[in-house]
């Protein structure tokens, strides 16, 4: 497929005001692998104004000077002067998250910062911390007089948002205490990943999708997010956490909300937050009573993976032998109102699968009647839509061709789009980068809104409810690493007559 840059129709813009971010949680996985990395990126490209300081918080004892030399490992093999500009910019000031004066430190620091700097006052707090901590930090953050005075202040909040419902309602209730709903950033990874926000422009760029966008065309649709590392180093949040948790409440509703919705009236955040919110108010409700129909929950055992001994979750460092935490599920929803009225929708995830991939398929109907019945015995394929989300991101539609030859034969073959091949695009950027710059310019496109997370939440009780009360009851299967999950899995979706798209 021919792309060129000369047909693109964007505008890229540099933001021009100044800002400081402080980074709650710095010394943590999450600043060194994913924000540091990101934020060097979008310096290195230009994409951050002339002034801004990043300052790192957290409990460990670093100072300035050894927080850089820590970035700049993790920046090794970068441009060299680059690197050293970007470490000019990069402050550390240790925090104890429960002690008031260690906050008032805090903002006397970041003062000097936006006086010395000219930064005007601008303010990103970056919680990347786990969801216990951040009510307390939000608190001390609005006790200190952090979130007021001069220049704009915003919240940017990693997920998981809360716990369950009531964590998040609390975690909503506090910071409104603080801030406005149009300064809180909520964040959710996957809505920055290029594929995922195609997906938007293909629905709404083209006008030959949208009228078959719906149960007349459409049979079902899956979602699928395999993974094939375990937990790792994440032990302690996950086995607190969860698949259900960790990977459905946030990525996999929000891609299906995106799927789902319907045309806003304009490409707007808000507008869009909106629709998202009606297709999350239109999930069909369930009791726990439910979910043994409706979902199947596995975690690994230990096993290999491509010749490699692989430990078992509950012999991972840091997890109780005894846990019953799913590291797999499947779930079917059903999206209630007139478009989607019968439309199941397959939703998949998992850690230490078969291979690493993001897909979401659209199944079309089969053919209403088959006028090759005589020649062809075999039933005949029906067509797929396929946005493949990571890695080898495309865009692909499945459909059938005669073979080639002197008989009537069909195969089926594809129309693809890929990203990768593209000529004007050197690497599809990092979703980290896009989140940051949208913070920093006040976008909220790609953000969730407090309705939205909080009816995700709502949604996905049920499941977390009855996995805590009969998880130990067989309700948790175990599955082998490499594999796609429990054999029930596979039972599960068969019973609808249909099979996993991706295996
Ligand atoms: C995170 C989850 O949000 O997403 C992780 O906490 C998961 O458990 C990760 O591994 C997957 O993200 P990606 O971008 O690699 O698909």
């Amino acid at each position: 497929m021919d792309v060129s840059d000369r047909d693109s129709k964007c505008l890229v813009e540099r933001p021009a005001e100044g800002f400081g971010l402080l980074i709650f949680g710095a010394s943590g996985d999450l600043a060194k692998r994913k924000l540091l990395p990101s934020l060097y990126r979008l310096f290195r490209k230009g994409m951050l104004p002339e002034r801004f300081f990043i300052l790192g918080a957290a409990r460990s004892g670093f100072n300035d000077i050894s927080y850089r030399e820590i970035i700049s490992e993790v920046l090794s093999g970068n441009d060299a002067r680059h690197v050293r500009e970007f470490l000019r910019r990069i402050y550390y000031q240790p925090l104890s998250y429960d002690d008031t004066s260690s906050f008032r430190k805090l903002k006397e620091r970041a003062g000097g910062l936006h006086r010395s700097l000219r930064t005007g006052g601008r303010m990103l707090f970056y919680f990347a911390v786990p969801p216990l901590l951040a009510e307390d930090i939000v608190l001390s953050v609005g006790g200190s007089g952090l979130a007021r005075g001069k220049g704009w202040k915003r919240v940017v909040m990693e997920k998981p948002f809360g716990s369950d419902l009531q964590s998040a309602r609390q975690l909503n209730r506090v910071l409104h205490r603080y801030f406005p709903e149009e300064a809180i950033f909520r964040i959710d990874h996957y809505l920055g990943k290029e594929t995922v926000q195609d997906i938007l422009l293909f629905r709404f760029a083209n006008s030959i999708f949208e009228p078959i966008w719906n149960r007349n065309h459409i049979d079902h649709i899956q979602i699928t997010a395999a993974e094939t590392i375990g937990v790792g180093s994440r032990a302690g949040y996950y086995d607190r956490t969860g698949i259900v948790r960790d990977m459905f409440q946030n990525h996999l509703i929000q891609l299906l909300g995106i799927i789902a919705l319907e045309p806003p009236s304009a490409f707007d955040s808000l507008r869009i937050r909106e629709e998202k919110v009606k297709v999350f108010r239109a999930l069909r409700k369930m009791s726990s009573f439910d979910v043994k129909d409706l979902a199947v929950f596995g975690q690994y055992r230990s096993g290999r993976m491509e010749g490699e001994k692989v430990p078992g979750y509950r012999e991972e460092r840091g997890i109780d032998p005894e846990s019953t935490t799913p590291t797999f599920a499947a779930i079917r929803i059903f999206v209630d109102n007139w478009r989607w009225h019968g439309v199941p929708f397959y939703l998949r995830s998992g850690k230490r699968l078969k291979r690493r991939v993001t897909e979401v398929s659209i199944h079309f109907h089969d053919l209403p009647h088959s006028i090759f019945s005589h020649e062809i015995r075999e039933g005949i394929e029906p067509n797929v839509l396929v946005f493949r989300i990571q890695p080898d991101e495309a865009i692909e539609l499945r459909f059938q061709s005669k073979l080639p030859g002197s008989r009537l034969c069909l195969r089926e073959v594809k129309m693809s789009f890929s990203y990768t091949d593209e000529a004007s695009v050197d690497s599809l950027p990092d979703a980290y980068e896009r989140v940051l710059l949208d913070c920093i310019r006040g976008d909220h496109l790609l953000f969730v809104g407090q309705e939205g997370v909080e009816l995700a939440w709502e949604f996905f009780m049920p499941f977390i409810e009855y996995i805590e009360q009969d998880g130990s009851k067989g309700a948790v299967r175990f599955y082998s690493p490499g594999t796609w999950g429990p054999r029930a899995a596979d039972g599960f979706i068969k019973k609808d007559g249909r099979s996993w798209w991706v295996r």
